[in-house]
């Protein structure tokens, strides 16, 4: 660990100095074949996106498909791929487990306890998820600190214990209005949820349009107590490393 901290260090160091992009094409060739981003089609993983496929950089891509998106999600998931001439890679729930979780459960079964709501993004998202980062060194996130109180602290290189890769947030300390306005500079194709109250967007049954003034993460498993509100894919260590920010 004190080695991998170290590498952090040194990291960290790096991508004070660097635009965004130098910064992910020195993580490719530190760590060949070794990279990847996670998208869930969002305002802040268009911007990674583009990033990484408008600069051509050797970095995969792949998305959690849970089955349960909005076809919001999976129309911008075609135009992103029709726009670059790609294929986004998708990680879907083992068939079995599923399956029986579902004949146990029912199909909206994560209305009804934490338990089974934690079940089925475990089942959905997380399992997936661990089977995306295997054998990778470097997993990209589009994680911005605004969007919940325990992301605030968030350095934006940390080890992540559970999947044992490094994480990188290159957009961590990003403003609404930073992200917004890269979107369209670029023409990058986004979700047209964003326009209609939509923040931060996950499985369709889940989530839910949020008012003015109402915390960025209120629609998300809005009938559950705000301490609750993860998933399980960011479980994070305390925050270690000192908070470093880059811009494009
Ligand atoms: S979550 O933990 O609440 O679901 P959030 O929606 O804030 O996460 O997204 C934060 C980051 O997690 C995204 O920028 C993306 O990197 C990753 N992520 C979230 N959902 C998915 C998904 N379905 N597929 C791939 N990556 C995802
Ligand atoms: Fe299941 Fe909802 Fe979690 Fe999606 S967000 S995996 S539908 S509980």
């Amino acid at each position: 660990m004190k080695h991998t901290q170290q590498v952090i260090d040194q990291l960290l160091h790096q991508a004070d100095r660097l635009s965004i992009p130098d910064f992910l094409q020195l993580l490719t060739q530190q760590f060949p074949g070794a990279v990847t981003f996670s998208t869930s089609f969002s305002f802040e993983d268009q911007v990674i996106t583009h990033e990484i496929l408008s600069n051509t950089l050797p970095i995969k891509i792949f998305t959690l498909d849970t089955g349960r998106m909005f076809s919001e999600t999976y129309s911008v998931w075609s135009s992103t791929n029709a726009m670059y001439q790609t294929h986004i890679k998708a990680y879907y729930p083992n068939q079995d487990t599923l399956q029986d979780f579902v004949a146990a459960n029912g199909p909206n079964s994560f209305y009804e306890s934490i338990a089974n709501r934690k079940a089925c993004c475990f089942i959905r998202k997380v399992e997936p998820l661990q089977r995306a980062l295997a054998g990778n060194a470097i997993w990209i996130t589009g994680l911005r600190a605004e969007h919940s109180p325990d992301r605030h602290d968030l350095p934006i290189l940390e080890w992540d214990e559970t999947n044992q890769v490094i994480k990188y947030h290159p957009i961590l300390h990003w403003s609404t209005d930073d992200v917004k306005t890269y979107i369209q500079q670029h023409r990058v194709p986004y979700n047209p949820l964003h326009d209609r109250g939509f923040v931060s967007i996950g499985c369709a049954p889940c989530t839910r349009a949020i008012q003015p003034g109402e915390d960025f993460r209120a629609g998300r498993w809005w009938w559950e107590d705000a301490d609750k509100k993860e998933c399980g894919l960011h479980v994070h260590a305390e925050a270690t490393t000192s908070t470093v920010g880059s811009k494009i």
